[in-house]
């Protein structure tokens, strides 16, 4: 099932939101990562990024198969050869990998959706422990020029308690500022 208002406007515009090298310094995503996992790719804006910087293969999930063609598309032009980009349903599907086999798995503006404690539950799940699911989301603002609606919008106290249980989740302080719109929470696996 699509999540709620998980659509997006043209690619442009989406990536005229992030400063995607800030938030990537600022989430503690380097080269000292091996394998990563993420949910919904879009138009690869993050993925590719990430890709860049690690020193494995992120694998990401979109259920929209443009997307998926889209983040592939762009991995290729850019001779990135550690990308995997497949259709899939994470919300009912999971994220399908071994478990506890990636350093961190990426939920970037996802957690406004249908059941974000289970979403969190299968990201905790595929990282390992001491590995780390790394979320960011659209500040708890009116005033951000996208987002979702202000009701389904969480805010970060919100997501971290729904991360703790989990049960296998540990924030680790503080909430990070993402500006211009956005702000970070870094979870670290706990011990199985
Ligand atoms: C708001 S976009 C964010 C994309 C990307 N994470 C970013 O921040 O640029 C959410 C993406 O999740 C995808 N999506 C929605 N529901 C999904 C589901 N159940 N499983 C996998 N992907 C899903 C959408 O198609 C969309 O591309």
């Amino acid at each position: 099932m699509k999540l709620r208002e998980s659509g997006m406007p043209e690619e442009e515009y989406w990536e005229s939101l992030f400063d995607v090298e800030l938030i990537l310094d600022r989430m503690g995503i380097d080269g000292k990562m091996h394998d990563v996992a993420e949910l919904g790719c879009g138009y690869g804006t993050f993925t590719l990024a990430v890709a860049r910087r690690i020193s494995g293969v992120i694998e990401t999930f979109d259920i929209e198969q443009t997307m998926v063609d889209r983040t592939l598309q762009r991995s290729q032009e850019a001779g990135l050869s550690n990308v995997r980009a497949k259709v899939r349903d994470v919300l009912t599907e999971g994220f399908g990998d071994e478990p506890q086999t990636k350093d961190a798995c990426l939920l970037f503006n996802i957690l406004h959706g249908e059941e974000p404690e289970r979403l969190l539950a299968y990201a905790a799940r595929v990282v390992h422990p001491g590995g780390h699911v790394l979320v960011i989301h659209w500040r708890y603002d009116p005033a951000t020029p996208r987002g979702p609606s202000m009701e389904i919008r969480p805010r970060p106290e919100q997501i971290i308690e729904w991360a703790q249980r989990t049960e296998m989740l540990r924030f680790v302080a503080p909430v990070l500022d993402l500006p211009p719109w956005h702000y970070g929470l870094r979870f670290v696996r706990t011990a199985a």
